[in-house]
């Protein structure tokens, strides 16, 4: 599929620092690529690794796990089972960690509950708390505008939820204890979802969803598995914004996760 770009798209990848061919004129010589993805494809950071399989990296659609071990007991019990509106409820009277006593509002997550595309960011800020709604700060901005890029939007066949759905105090990094009460809550939004791709942005993303603490830069560029669900790690719009570089390396993430979506040749 050719990402076909009007003049918003490409005024916001240019605003994102993504350089996209023109479409050849008429009898034009050489035929530019017109996908916004292409030049991501061609020579950006985030090429396939080599070795992983496309067949492998194939949705496969989620199927319900047995939680983990040592599941806090002051979080509601029979999160595993939960339809979206009880996890919804679940989150909003969680009492489970320090969190819910700073909080004002509990932040669940946004968007379309069929949607292929889940994003998983880190933790309410202050002006999520205030809404209870993920990403609507300056990162949320730039969050949407990477999405509009794609023709998708927050509630066009994307849901975005984030690791902790309360605000930690001053918007401290997650503490691993809030991270580990709050994850069967993001478990449960993935086997509800039953995304496609996963976009884990951010260190506390990768530390939720993949239990691992190597950095970003290591982990890009190729899929991991959630729940049989491929992730895709980019950083975090918020680390973009103070890292205007790294936008064309997000751009490529991007890019890699619409193609694991893609239909793959047996
Ligand atoms: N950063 C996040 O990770 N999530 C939000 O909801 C807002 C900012």
């Amino acid at each position: 599929m050719s990402l076909q770009l009007d003049r918003r798209q490409r005024a916001m990848l240019a605003e994102m620092g993504i350089q996209v061919f023109e479409p050849p004129a008429a009898g034009g010589p050489s035929a530019a690529p017109q996908d916004a993805c292409e030049p991501a494809r061609a020579g950006g950071t985030a090429a396939m690794a080599p070795g992983a399989t496309k067949t492998e990296l194939v949705a496969a659609r989620v199927l319900a796990e047995p939680a983990r071990a040592g599941e806090a007991a002051s979080r509601p019990g029979g999160v595993e089972r939960m339809s979206w509106d009880e996890l919804a409820q679940a989150v909003a009277g969680c009492r489970a960690c320090k969190l819910c006593s700073g909080r004002r509002n509990t932040v669940f997550g946004v968007g379309d509950r069929q949607a292929d595309w889940l994003i998983v960011g880190e933790a309410p800020g202050e002006k999520e708390d205030l809404k209870g709604e993920p990403f609507v700060g300056p990162a949320g901005q730039l969050l949407d505008n990477m999405l509009k890029s794609l023709g998708l939007g927050r509630h066009q066949n994307v849901y975005i939820a984030n690791v902790l759905k309360c605000r930690p105090p001053g918007n401290r990094n997650p503490l691993p204890e809030e991270v580990a009460q709050c994850e069967p809550f993001l478990r449960r939004q993935v086997q509800l979802l039953q995304p496609r791709i996963i976009l884990a942005m951010g260190r506390f993303a990768v530390q939720s969803l993949l239990g691992s603490t190597e950095a970003i830069g290591k982990l890009r560029g190729r899929a991991h598995q959630y729940l049989g669900v491929p992730v895709v790690v980019t950083y975090h719009p918020a680390y973009l914004l103070r890292n205007l570089p790294d936008k064309a390396k997000a751009w490529a993430d991007l890019c890699l996760a619409r193609e694991l979506m893609r239909p793959q040749p047996d």
